[in-house]
């Protein structure tokens, strides 16, 4: 029996690296790290119901074992605390330049959103009274869809070249964006980012980390918004202006990039803000942002 025991165990397949990186809560209530088990009609992430437990830490050493966890509830791919940086860019697709009326960068734009902002792929998204309609000033909430760039290791000061060596994965991202406080009370000449995206929630991503061995290229994945089940953006990550390597290599810079620290990149046209009429959100749309071959986040606006 011993034997046998032994023979099976060897037999079974060990796989060399994690795929798709979870965090979810299993049927027995715990907090697990996994590799989603993907159903065969789909590469949503979100749909997986089960995923083999990871021991160790995901930025570090990990072993992807054999026991597979039913998921009950998936969560963001790492607590909020391990992600110490939320960098994002600002127009880096020429469409989106153009719809909201800016010049094309020459060099990316970054803004920070505290990691408070961080949120699940399937909680709500806040708004509390301030960014709530106010007499003549309207609650302009608006969607971004983004690819979201992980960072596994330690970077700075990196070339383009380097760049990927430094990234764990990526996943899909929602850059919610309030045009009021960011642009119409964002003070002048300059508006500002922070406080339009920054508010608590205001960054669900999920719903795994699709490891670099399985996207070679990040610049070619299709990326989407839908509002209550209707396409507004759709999207190539080939239309990036500044590709995942150069924005990893370009803020490494003077400054160091750590291992969790993510990085939004950005979203295509298609957003509310430059319409002639815009259709801002409101409370109780439901916005699902997807990343080809990662998956989707859908979070409803929740007014509190
Ligand atoms: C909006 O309302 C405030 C008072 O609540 C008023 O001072 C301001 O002129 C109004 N602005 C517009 C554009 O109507
Ligand atoms: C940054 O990298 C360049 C090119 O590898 C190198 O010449 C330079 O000394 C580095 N600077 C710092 C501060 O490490
Ligand atoms: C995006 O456009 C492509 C090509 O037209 C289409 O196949 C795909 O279904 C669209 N995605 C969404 C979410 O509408």
């Amino acid at each position: 029996m011993r034997l046998i025991t032994i023979s099976i165990t060897l037999a079974l397949p060990l796989l060399a690296s994690a795929q798709r990186f979870v965090r979810f809560i299993s049927t027995d209530n715990k907090e697990y790290y996994g590799d989603a088990i993907l159903p065969s009609d789909t590469t949503d992430a979100s749909k997986s119901k089960s995923a083999r437990v990871i021991t160790g830490d995901i930025l570090g050493e990990f072993t992807i074992t054999n026991q597979a966890k039913t998921i009950k509830t998936l969560l963001s791919p790492l607590p909020n605390e391990r992600v110490r940086t939320v960098r994002c860019v600002g127009f880096n697709y020429v469409a989106h330049s153009e719809e909201a009326g800016v010049s094309i960068p020459q060099w990316p734009i970054l803004f920070y959103k505290p990691w408070t902002a961080l949120n699940t792929p399937s909680d709500p998204i806040p708004v509390t009274a301030g960014y709530q309609t106010q007499g003549n000033f309207t609650s302009e909430m608006d969607y971004e869809t983004e690819l979201v760039v992980v960072i596994k290791k330690k970077a700075f000061n990196i070339s383009d070249d380097e760049a990927l060596n430094h990234v764990l994965g990526y996943s899909v991202g929602h850059d919610v964006s309030h045009r009021g406080w960011q642009i119409d009370r964002g003070g002048q000449p300059q508006p500002q980012y922070s406080m339009g995206k920054g508010a608590d929630g205001w960054a669900p991503w999920g719903p795994a980390i699709v490891s670099t061995n399985i996207i070679k290229d990040p610049q070619t994945l299709n990326l989407w918004t839908k509002v209550n089940g209707v396409t507004q953006q759709n999207d190539t990550t080939a239309n990036m202006i500044f590709g995942v390597k150069h924005l990893v290599s370009f803020f490494s810079m003077g400054t160091t990039l750590l291992p969790g620290d993510v990085i939004f990149t950005g979203t295509p046209s298609g957003v509310q803000l430059g319409k002639a009429n815009p259709n801002w959100l409101k409370n109780g749309d439901v916005v699902e942002v997807g990343l080809e071959n990662v998956g989707t986040c859908t979070n409803a606006i929740k007014y509190t």
